[in-house]
């Protein structure tokens, strides 16, 4: 396909299905990947251009992980921790160690992200239990946010839309501002602005009492729900002297924005972040295999074990088949050098969302890092105010490029309430060429969806 964006065949006429999903959307059934394409089953190209839900960070059909992974089947598959040890899980979580944080060397495998965060919330809470502080239990989060969608981590989300059916089934758990500092109009700096984020953090321990708080959890870089909002540097360092000030165990939750999307292993290591505690998924295995791990220092999992072990586990956790998958990803991370490719890719992916700023000025904001990239849609970037709820924007910015053979990723900005944004997030092996592609189409999509939702364009 030229930059010139092609129009996608009509699927053939399909029969009613036995699967459901969250909404009655229908879509084609995909036949093969490779690369950053996928194509359906009537022969039409899709670029990925959000990895799935920014998974596949390595790219579609990787032959060393393919080959790696068949191997590993005609091993062994499944055999369960409590029978055995297995030696890809062992190597995985030795290699992993090597790109976490100084002390950060324990490894416990789970198989996607809310698994994770889950994880990272009982080993806090069981660790303070095991110090004799378990007056603590309260798990402060940032709105809007995600963390999953199993009640503990949906709990700590701040997205209304997912979390509000829910909220009589969940224990409510405080909350403070996400730092959305590029919406303020005030005379701060942007510095300043980053710790008055920072400081409701305090505040918020000191209104729940100190003695009740266990950890607060966040995304070095947001994801979905915020539409990969970066704090100003000044925040990351003041959030960990306030957790260090009160005893509060600082969780990163690193799902998205691990694995080496934003140009570094994790989003953390941008500003030197020392967390307590660890998720990680989705580009960790890429999408060949589910697969998730909490990371910890051997100083919190140590007490626990002392005290009896950890209450919690799940079946298919450190499974060889999925730890073979995982190690291959690495391999295939540092063979390419890919983080050092999403660094750069990121760089040209983000000018050229800035160029689109300038003919489309509904485009309020563009923000992130590496490839894990987002553009905001606004009706006024004076005062930053969303589009009206009703357009649907951001639904129908998505539709619109998969028409065009453009697969991206978008939520609404405010809470899951209001506002649009999307998220382009290729694969990291993406090629300043593919980068010129996908800018052509996202062209092509945001001038048909001023067209549509009358929005203004510049000539
Ligand atoms: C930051 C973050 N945490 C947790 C999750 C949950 O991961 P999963 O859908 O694999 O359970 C996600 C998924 O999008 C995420 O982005």
């Amino acid at each position: 396909m030229s930059t010139q964006s092609m129009p996608i065949l009509s699927p053939a006429p399909r029969a009613p299905s036995h699967l459901f999903y969250q909404t009655r959307l229908r879509r084609p059934l995909v036949d093969r990947a490779e690369g950053i394409y996928l194509w359906d089953q009537s022969g039409n190209r899709y670029i990925d251009g959000s990895s799935g839900a920014m998974v596949v960070n390595i790219g579609h059909g990787n032959r060393h992980v393919i080959e790696t992974m068949k191997k590993q089947l005609d091993k062994v598959t499944f055999a369960y921790r409590l029978h055995f040890e297995n030696e890809p899980a062992e190597d995985l979580a030795r290699r992993i160690s090597g790109y976490m944080p100084d002390g950060m060397d324990k490894v416990f495998f789970v198989s996607g992200g809310s698994e994770a965060v889950e994880s990272c919330l009982k080993l806090a809470r069981q660790y303070a239990i095991a110090i004799g502080e378990g007056s603590r239990w309260k798990v402060v989060s940032r709105f809007p946010s995600y963390h999953g969608s199993t009640l503990g981590a949906l709990a700590v989300t701040g997205y209304a839309a997912l979390a509000d059916p829910f909220k009589p089934m969940m224990k409510e758990m405080p909350s403070i501002p996400a730092p959305t500092a590029y919406l303020d109009r005030d005379s701060l700096s942007m510095e300043e602005r980053g710790l008055r984020y920072a400081d409701t953090l305090e505040e918020a321990i000191l209104a729940e009492g100190p003695d009740t708080v266990l950890a607060f959890i966040m995304e070095p870089i947001g994801g979905a729900s915020t539409g990969a909002l970066v704090a100003p540097d000044s925040y990351y360092g003041r959030i960990r002297e306030i957790c260090d000030r009160y005893g509060v165990l600082l969780i990163h939750d690193e799902v998205m924005s691990g694995a080496g999307r934003t140009g570094r292993f994790l989003g953390g290591d941008h500003w030197n972040c020392r967390p307590d505690l660890i998720a990680l998924s989705k580009g960790f295995g890429s999408g060949y295999s589910p697969l998730g791990a909490m990371v910890a220092p051997t100083r919190m999992v140590q007490p626990v074990l002392d005290a009896g072990g950890f209450q919690h586990g799940y079946t298919y956790a450190g499974n060889p088949l999925a730890c073979a998958a995982g190690g291959a990803v690495l391999d295939e991370m540092e063979r390419l050098d890919l983080i050092g490719n999403a660094a750069l890719m990121g760089e040209l992916l983000k000018a050229e969302l800035i160029n689109l700023a300038k003919r489309f000025p509904f485009i309020g904001d563009v923000r992130g890092k590496g490839l894990l990239l987002a553009a905001e849609f606004v009706e006024d970037r004076a005062t930053m105010r969303p589009l009206p709820k009703a357009k649907n924007a951001f639904q129908r910015v998505v539709d619109i490029a998969y028409d065009k053979g453009l697969i991206i990723y978008s939520r609404r900005t405010r809470g899951g309430i209001d506002g649009d944004h999307f998220l382009v997030c290729p694969p990291m092996i993406v090629t300043p060429d593919e980068i010129g592609e996908i800018a052509a189409i996202l062209g092509d999509t945001l001038e048909q969806l001023a067209g549509e939702l009358d929005l203004p364009v510049n000539g």
